[in-house]
């Protein structure tokens, strides 16, 4: 190889690695040697409470990470309400989500090694992935060594929605580098937890939506009267609080409560995943870690452009 041709080389893989941020699962081995069973015993705890909390954390790492990468600026609360948590995609957030990485944050600060030294983004990561390892899922090493964003705008805010079609959930996917495969697998998360009444009501009226199936519509109409009532929620499937494959199941039968969860299995582009998972649980918790990691890599913060938040609710 010629001369100018290395330095070309050496160029581009340094821009490459300068892209790449430089994770591992022994980031806090010296710095916070006990951090994750603190993590998961505040998410235990937390579950005990509420059941409601391995969901609302789960949900919680996706709206992180899709906006702005996973650096907990979804936890911000900046004073003059202007932050992600204000933005109406994200009000049906819960509260447990919140309670849940702020015990795990505090439980970790109360060790006199760990304190301000583990950053909330990658709280948020653990106990996400705790959430559904205790929930009867599969569990995973977590990449560990996030900076916390420093920025949260409620503008910055464009999450995928319940009524989009395949193409534009596939296109919010996509910018990510995730695979149709790493999509469905992704919301299969739709296994634990519940929808409001608000994402399902266009769905039944006026008219029914084709994609469900009739005895099923009218029963979601049951539940769902057609005066809007956002204060009830029905659960995605059978097993509200497990995190197993039932939600696919429930899909195959025209019985997913939401449109753009139903569309994975309608449109044929994804019908065969869906099929896959349900026949096999195990096939899914193997495309849920995968994609999961994939998913806990976005936009990750270094110490150039983030810092370890000591509150988590606010910038340092
Ligand atoms: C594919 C695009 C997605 C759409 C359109 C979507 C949409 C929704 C909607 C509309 C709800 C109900 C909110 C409510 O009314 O309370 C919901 C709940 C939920 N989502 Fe998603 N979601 C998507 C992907 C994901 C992903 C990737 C995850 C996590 C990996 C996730 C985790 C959850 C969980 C756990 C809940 C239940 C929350 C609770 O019960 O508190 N979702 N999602
Ligand atoms: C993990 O990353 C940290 C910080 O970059 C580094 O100090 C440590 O040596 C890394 N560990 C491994 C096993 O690569």
């Amino acid at each position: 190889m010629k001369k100018p041709q290395l330095v070309l080389l050496a160029s581009f893989l340094a821009i490459l690695c300068s892209g790449t941020t430089a994770l591992n699962e022994t980031y806090y081995a010296n710095i916070c040697p006990n951090l994750e069973s603190l993590v998961q015993g505040a998410v235990r705890g937390m579950m005990s409470t509420t059941n409601i909390a391995a969901a609302a954390t789960l949900r919680l790492f996706f709206h992180d990470c899709f906006v702005q990468g996973c650096d907990a600026s979804i936890l911000i609360e900046n004073p003059n309400g202007d932050d992600e948590r204000h933005n109406f995609d994200n009000q049906f957030l819960r509260a447990a989500g919140y309670n849940t990485v702020l015990a795990a944050k505090a439980a970790v600060d109360a060790d006199p090694q760990c304190t301000n030294k583990v950053s909330c983004a990658d709280i948020i990561a653990l106990a996400a992935r705790d959430a559904v390892f205790l929930s009867g899922g599969p569990t995973w090493k977590v990449e560990l060594g996030r900076f916390d964003g420093k920025v949260s705008t409620a503008s910055s805010v464009d999450l995928p929605g319940a009524s989009e079609n395949y193409d534009r959930l596939m296109s919010r996917f996509s910018v990510h580098n995730l695979t149709p495969t790493d999509m469905v697998a992704l919301s299969g998360a739709h296994t634990l937890g519940a929808t409001s009444c608000f994402h399902v009501n266009p769905r039944l009226y006026p008219t029914i939506d084709t994609t469900l199936d009739p005895g099923f519509a009218s029963q979601l109409q049951g539940q769902c009267p057609a005066a809007l009532n956002a204060n009830i929620f029905i659960f995605f499937d059978n097993t509200v609080v497990t995190f197993d494959n039932d939600f696919f199941k429930q899909l195959q039968q025209k019985k997913g409560v939401l449109y753009s969860d139903e569309i994975l299995y309608v449109d044929s582009r994804s019908q065969g995943i869906v099929d896959k998972f349900a026949a096999n649980q195990a096939d899914f918790f193997t495309a849920f870690v995968d994609a999961m990691k994939k998913l806990s890599r976005i936009g990750v913060k270094t110490a150039a452009d983030g810092e370890i938040r000591k509150d988590c609710s606010f910038t340092n």
